[in-house]
C-alpha cells in the first residue's frame, strides 16, 4: 500500500471574522488499504481529505504521498492520488458517458482510437457499457456517481480519496457503490456518514471540531463517534 503521511499537518484560512483553523496540526501514517474518515458536518474531514492530494494545501507542516509532497511536488501526487466529489455532476462534463471518460485518459492514451476502446472497457468493468453513447443527464444519480467513479479509476491511481461518495445516493446505490469502493485493490481513503460502510474499513479516524479524536479499529472508533454524538 501507498504510504501517506501527514506530519504535522495542519490549515488555517483568513476569513473576514479573522483567522480560523480548519485542520489543527495533524501527525498520521495512514497505510491500511481502507481507511474512514467520519465526523459531523463541518468538523474539518474535507479539508484532511483533499490535502492528501494537494486541493488544499497545509499551511502548517507536510503531507507526503510514498515520500512526494503534496505541495511541492502536486503534479506528481496527483497522478498517484485519485479525488472524487460528493456531487458527482461536479466532475461530469462532457456530453456523453464514454466522452466523460475519455477526457480521463487524455493524458495516459494519446491514440484517440486506443483511448476509445479503453474507455468503452471501463464502462463495461462499471456495468454502463450501454450508457457509452447516452448524455451524462440521462443517467440516474448511483449510474453518475459510478460514471464519476470510472472517471477517476480510469488511469488506475495508486490511491482514491473519495468524499461523502454515497450522501447523494438511495440505499441499494449506498451499498453498490460501498460495495465497489471497498472491493478496490487500491488503498481507499473514504470520507462518510454511512457507518455501516466505515464498520467494514480496516481503520476509522473520528474528525472533531478540526482534531482526529479517535483513530483505530472501526468498532471502537464508530462507538467513540456515535457516544460523542448521542451521549
Ligand atoms: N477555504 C475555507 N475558508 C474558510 N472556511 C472554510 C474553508 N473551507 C472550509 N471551511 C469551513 O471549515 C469547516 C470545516 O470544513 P470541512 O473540512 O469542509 O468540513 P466537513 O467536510 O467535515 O464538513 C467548515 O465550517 C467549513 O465551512
Ligand atoms: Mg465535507
Amino acid at each position: 500500500m501507498p504510504l501517506i503521511e501527514l506530519d504535522a499537518a495542519g490549515v488555517a484560512v483568513a476569513t473576514p471574522d479573522g483567522d480560523r483553523v480548519l485542520l489543527e496540526p495533524t501527525t498520521l501514517t495512514l497505510t491500511e488499504r481502507r481507511v474512514a474518515v467520519v465526523g459531523a458536518n463541518g468538523s474539518g474531514k474535507s479539508t484532511l481529505a483533499r490535502m492528501l492530494n494537494g486541493l488544499v494545501a497545509p499551511t502548517t507542516g507536510a503531507v507526503r504521498v510514498d515520500g512526494l509532497d503534496v505541495r511541492r511536488q502536486g503534479a506528481a501526487v496527483r497522478r498517484k492520488v485519485a479525488f472524487s466529489f460528493t456531487d458527482p455532476s461536479a466532475q461530469l462534463v462532457m456530453p456523453t458517458c464514454v466522452e466523460d471518460v475519455e477526457l480521463s485518459l487524455r493524458r495516459h492514451e494519446r491514440s484517440a482510437g486506443r483511448r476509445r476502446d479503453l474507455a468503452l472497457a471501463v464502462l463495461e468493468r462499471y456495468g454502463l457499457a450501454e450508457k457509452a453513447d447516452v448524455s451524462v443527464h440521462s443517467l440516474s444519480g448511483g449510474q453518475r456517481q459510478l460514471l464519476a467513479l470510472a472517471g477517476v479509476l480510469a488511469t488506475d491511481p495508486d490511491v482514491l480519496v473519495a468524499d461523502e461518495p454515497t450522501t447523494l445516493l438511495d440505499l441499494a446505490n449506498t451499498r453498490r457503490v460501498g460495495d465497489l469502493l471497498l472491493g478496490l485493490d487500491q488503498q481507499l481513503v473514504l470520507v462518510t456518514h454511512d457507518l455501516a460502510l466505515a464498520r467494514r474499513c480496516d481503520r476509522v479516524l473520528v474528525v472533531e471540531d478540526a482534531r482526529v479524536v479517535h483513530d483505530g479499529e472501526p468498532e471502537a472508533a464508530v462507538a467513540a463517534y456515535e457516544a460523542s454524538v448521542l451521549g
